[in-house]
């Protein structure tokens, strides 16, 4: 088996602390490797090494991480910006990393879920356009949408891009008194796509939020501001879809 990180690396990587942090803690005799206390920062860790620190296994840090974030509105889906907060500020420090980035766009004042990873392959096949991951958005709506506005998204509209959009199913929650409540999927991200197909049928949204992506949803136990790992079985159907 091959031995390839440095203790003190790999402690820092799990979490228990900064390189610096890890070290006073070997000195101090607080971590123990296979059953003896460990001397050397630099000693070689390998995966099948027991590693305790306090008495506590320390295990090896997950490849990639995977996060799901109840965007608010008032955050851009950006990973730096000069001007606003972005929705990475909203991961709690102990689960950051080099490398999070969000996984597509939502607006600014847009709502709701946002996938947060380091995985860049994977955020590839979710965002490729061949790909036609489905995504649901919740939308209230200034104005009345009818079955007509449904039969025209079903057939893909016209919202001044080179190809209509592609098929989009129209749920109708509540229509009268000049507002709706709607919910629309649709399997592209063309940019501010939803509001977009609205106006192209002369309503207009005014709020907007992501209730799921592909096979994640958004549940209703995690508040706005809010954010989890993902399960092994939600990281199991983003891959094997
Ligand atoms: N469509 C929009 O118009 N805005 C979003 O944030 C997402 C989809």
């Amino acid at each position: 088996m091959k031995k390839a990180v440095r203790l003190d690396k790999f402690l820092a990587d799990a979490g228990a602390g900064t390189r610096s942090e890890v070290k006073k803690l070997i000195q101090k005799g607080r971590v123990q490797v296979n059953g003896a206390a460990a001397k050397k920062p630099e000693e070689k860790i390998a995966e099948t090494d027991e590693v305790l620190l306090d008495g506590e296994r320390i295990g090896a840090a997950p490849e990639f991480v995977y996060y799901l974030l109840h965007k608010p509105a008032g955050y851009v889906s950006a990973t730096e910006d000069s001007r606003d907060r972005t929705v990475l500020e909203l991961i709690p420090p102990e689960l950051r990393r080099k490398g999070l980035f969000p996984v597509g766009r939502l607006d600014k004042d847009t709502e709701g879920l946002l996938l947060i990873t380091d995985d860049g392959a994977l955020a590839h096949e979710l965002l490729s356009p061949k790909k036609h991951v489905e995504k649901t958005y919740y939308a209230q709506v200034e104005g009345e949408m009818t079955p007509v506005d449904a039969a025209s998204f079903e057939e893909g509209i016209d919202i001044g891009e080179k190809n209509r959009t592609l098929p989009a199913k129209l749920e109708i929650l509540s229509s009268k008194g000049g507002k709706s409540e709607i919910l629309l999927t649709i399997c592209e991200g063309k940019f501010h796509q939803v509001k977009r197909m609205v106006k192209a049928v002369g309503k207009e949204v005014t709020y907007l939020k992501r209730i799921s992506m592909g096979s994640l949803i958004l549940s209703e136990d995690l508040k706005k501001g809010e954010c989890r790992p993902l399960t092994e079985n939600e990281i199991k159907g983003l891959k094997n879809r």
